[in-house]
């Protein structure tokens, strides 16, 4: 059932072009530029009256929502707050009818996400879910959603569902900004074709990143700690690396925003810390090649991501890995297959357990 896989992680990460590809289908039309969404057109009314959008989710869900903030307030103009579910539930939330909730959630189990929207439904919010399990507890408390398509996923650490989360996310985002109408035709028309896209693009780093990445991740495999940095949309997807190598490696590891390194991490930096920057171009790109020269002033180790043929960037670093360029909003999704595939392969090279990480279950339906 591995497909021939030593680890269902691995067989996850690879079947992301296709899982995208599932989430998007029916739902983007490249030829004439439509995203078609049933569940937000459901909601419609509710969605363009409501003054803000809570996101609720716990985990890799939570760094999900936490671009897609990034992304609804670009396009759309609304303002989103993100909130741990474990947090939300606890803390006397103001949340009432004119608010929109989305939650997003792999499993659909899990508790505290669950029990924070039931506390939102009961003060008159909509739920609107975001959900790869066909069913689950909290796609039957919605009252619509988008399921993200990713299929079964069977490694622990959530990868493939974590993509389509932002496949989807993203359609939302887009669909938003036309029914407010706060997107021009030609940035819709990009995005939406960008968006399509990026099965290819995702596709075309698992072909030609795989050998750099194992080597990356032999130099780095008694790492004691590392550094994940990225700005803007890339901030959340340095989360994310983060999470994911402490996940599968035990390494100990902080996603940062880049520029809040000054402000106390940067004080771990020496030759045996490794730094990853999130540095594929984009507007803010000169201000994490700042950031990079800190760093490398510290003597820490340098590994970059960086746009394809970005040579500029690619020889700061000590070691780099490509993305295939696209859009800066876009681009995040591309930059996390790299991120996953390092946690991996550290993972092995340590011997650890990379389908099932000690301590860890695939729901958690306990608070
Ligand atoms: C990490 C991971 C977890 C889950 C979290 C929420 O790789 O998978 O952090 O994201 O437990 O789970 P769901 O999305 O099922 O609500």
């Amino acid at each position: 059932e591995k497909a021939g896989y030593p680890h269902f992680m691995l067989k996850e990460i690879f079947e992301q072009p296709k899982a995208i590809q599932d989430c998007l289908r029916g739902r983007l039309d490249s030829t004439t530029h439509q995203i078609t969404l049933s569940g937000l057109e459901k909601v419609k009314d509710k969605l363009l009256a409501a003054h803000r959008i809570i996101i609720v989710a716990c985990g890799t869900s939570w760094h999900a929502a936490l671009l897609a903030e990034y992304w609804i307030e670009e396009l759309c103009r609304i303002p989103v707050e993100v909130e741990y579910a474990s947090e939300f539930r606890y803390r006397n939330p103001i949340v009432g009818p004119d608010d929109l909730i989305i939650a997003i959630s792999q499993s659909g189990e899990t508790a505290d996400t669950l029990v924070a929207l039931e506390n939102a439904k009961q003060h008159g919010a909509t739920i609107f879910g975001v959900v790869n399990v066909v069913g689950s507890s909290i796609a039957r408390l919605s009252d619509s959603g988008i399921y993200t398509h990713a299929g079964p996923e069977i490694g622990v650490a959530s990868t493939k569902a974590f993509t389509t989360q932002l496949a989807a996310l993203l359609l939302f985002a887009i669909k938003l900004a036309q029914y407010k109408q706060k997107i021009d035709t030609a940035t819709s028309d990009t995005l939406i074709n960008e968006l399509q896209a990026v099965p290819d693009k995702v596709q075309e780093i698992l072909n030609s990143q795989l050998e750099k990445i194992k080597s990356i991740a032999h130099k780095y495999v008694d790492a004691k700690d590392f550094l994940y940095l990225g700005r803007g949309y890339n901030f959340p997807i340095a989360l994310e690396g983060a999470l994911k190598l402490k996940e599968i490696s035990y390494i100990h590891a902080e996603g940062y925003p880049a520029a809040e390194m000054k402000h106390g991490p940067i004080a771990l930096v020496d030759e045996n810390l490794p730094v990853l920057f999130i540095a594929t171009k984009d507007k803010i790109q000169e201000k994490i090649i700042s950031n990079m020269q800190e760093i490398k002033a510290r003597s820490g180790q340098l590994i970059a991501l960086v746009s394809t043929d970005d040579t500029f960037v690619s020889s700061m670093a000590d070691d780099s890995i490509e993305i295939p360029e696209a859009h800066e909003i876009i681009a995040p999704i591309l930059s996390t297959i790299p991120l996953q595939l390092l946690a991996y392969y550290i993972g092995i090279a340590r011997g650890c357990d990379v389908d099932k990480p000690r301590n860890l279950a695939k729901s958690v339906t306990v608070e």
